[in-house]
């Protein structure tokens, strides 16, 4: 049953939806950090691995996996796995495959969107207090913690990227999601690159040895005896955000390569949407907020938190500029912004889709709904100010359930779809060659690496003590992603044996 579905308009907007898709908050508002924690330039060694034998070749993967689901009318995961699962499995087993997948992807955009989309209000909040200069001349910190306690002030913040997400999501994927990100995205680059050159041309006001330039010399000087001494840790952390930076194992970009028309390019298209997600991260992620902060604040602050950085010390760093640090405040803001909602977008219209084509209610009912759905999920991440519960979600959700996700990726779309098929796939209508090392490097490196992952973040929350949390709010968050999880199966299952009924009756196991 090959029906007409929606499509992108446009290859210039397909490619700057992908791209908004995966530049995130992460982009600039974490791997600074990362680099400046991980042995500065010898990061980079783990995390260009991680990005050739894992991030592309998986790129590949859930682009090809989404256009196939496409043809057969499905922009979710749990169909999407089950089709590709069938090529060597009977319906039944093939059904497991695909609630696994169905159960995580609905869990992630769920869960991980429920705070992200309050970050994004917290950037909203924060475009305006550095417009009228709220926090001048008061302490930052202070400031920070004044505006997640306003519980008011939170949820009218956050109703202004909730709002435009569901504008997006009722106006469909051409005429919302991709007409927004059309407009944020050349936005979100140029104020990137304006805030780039504006950070790399300063010296300190404070002190002449904290220069932007030392600043960019202190994340980027290669440590590599941190990098062998902590050569585990560090690598993990460099595959995780690999995961992360490009969206890969939360099924939101087999949900956006769902809406690619037969016949058109997706090989070029992923490693173009890679490539610009690689730039906005490494090149201008890593220009702004570390080597500003350095020049006006000096080495110490800016090993202080991720959170501190951009809410707390940049805003000292604008206000020390005077007048002009307001226009500066105003651009970082709305690019974190812009960064957000663009991700934000992908993970709502996965629920929109999934309500729309799996469960057949009307795209414009599910965006009501799935508005209803983020604001319940986001009370209790708005009503705790000690972010606890945040960051438990964050833990499994955000860095856990993304590698599990990719792994049944491998399973289902290498493995039972066969390595050949999905090439066949992935090469309809492609504008360049793969090269045939990837399909070995997906039958093996790739799943051996993320086990490998898998395994070590495992080890490293035991040592860390997170299995042995008791908080109240770590056991909400805990039963609020197991009772997700419960929800998302149900979903999958019952979106498959509805549609596939006759032939899972026909099934013997
Ligand atoms: N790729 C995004 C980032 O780097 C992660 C993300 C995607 C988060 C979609 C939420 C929704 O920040
Ligand atoms: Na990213």
């Amino acid at each position: 049953s090959l029906k007409e579905r929606e499509a992108w308009a446009t290859r210039i907007g397909l490619i700057l939806s992908m791209a908004g898709n995966a530049v995130g908050l992460g982009n600039f508002w974490r791997f600074p950090r990362l680099l400046a924690a991980n042995g500065g330039g010898a990061f980079m060694i783990p995390y260009f691995i991680a990005l050739l034998l894992l991030g592309i070749p998986l790129m590949w993967v859930e682009w090809a996996t989404g256009r196939l689901g496409g043809k057969y009318g499905h922009g979710t995961l749990g169909p999407m796995f089950y089709i590709m699962a069938r090529e060597s499995v009977k319906p039944r087993k093939a059904l497991i495959f695909a609630v696994i997948g169905g159960m995580i992807a609905f869990s992630v955009t769920t869960l991980l969107n429920s705070y992200y989309i309050h970050v994004i209000g917290w950037t909203a909040a924060y475009s305006i207090y550095s417009a009228t200069g709220a926090y001048y001349g008061v302490d930052t910190v202070n400031f920070f913690f004044d505006h997640i306690k306003n519980f008011q002030m939170v949820m009218v913040t956050w109703l202004i990227p909730m709002i435009l997400l569901f504008i997006a999501a009722f106006r469909g994927v051409s005429k919302g999601i991709e007409a927004f990100n059309k407009v944020m995205m050349p936005l979100l680059y140029v104020f990137a690159v304006v805030l780039a050159i504006r950070s790399i041309t300063i010296g300190s006001p404070i002190r002449p040895d904290w220069s932007s330039f030392a600043g960019l010399n202190y994340i980027w000087k290669p440590d590599f005896e941190a990098l062998s001494k902590n050569f585990w840790v560090i690598s993990l952390a460099a595959a995780g955000k690999i995961f992360f930076t490009l969206s890969l194992g939360m099924g939101i970009i087999q949900n956006y390569a769902s809406y690619v028309r037969k016949g058109d390019d997706i090989a070029l298209s992923a490693l173009t949407t890679a490539s610009l997600n690689e730039f906005a991260e490494v090149i201008l992620g890593g220009s702004i907020a570390i080597p500003i902060a350095y020049a006006y604040l000096g080495p110490d602050v800016v090993r202080s938190g991720s959170l501190g950085l951009a809410f707390m010390a940049l805003p000292n760093v604008f206000t020390s500029m005077g007048e002009v640090g307001r226009f500066f405040g105003t651009i970082w803001f709305l690019l974190l912004f812009f960064a957000g909602w663009t991700s934000a977008i992908a993970m709502y219209n996965y629920l929109t889709a999934l309500l729309e084509e799996d469960l057949k209610i009307n795209r414009k009912i599910g965006a009501v709904i799935v508005f209803l759905i983020y604001l319940m999920l986001g009370l209790p991440v708005a009503l705790d100010p000690t972010l606890t519960y945040f960051a438990e979600l964050d833990n499994w959700v955000g860095s856990y359930l993304l590698v599990v996700l990719g792994l049944f990726d491998v399973i289902v779309a290498v493995w039972l779809f066969k390595p050949n098929n999905l090439w066949k796939e992935l090469h309809e209508g492609a504008l360049i060659k793969v090269p045939t090392f990837f399909k070995y490097v997906l039958m093996t490196l790739t799943p051996l690496y993320i086990i490998i992952l898998l395994i070590g973040t495992t080890i490293d929350y035991y040592n860390q003590g997170i299995f042995a949390q008791s908080d109240p709010l770590i056991v909400q968050a805990r039963i609020a992603i197991i009772i997700i999880l419960v929800l998302g199966a149900i979903e999958t299952y019952l979106a498959i044996s509805r549609k596939y009924r006759e032939e899972l009756a026909k099934n013997q196991v």
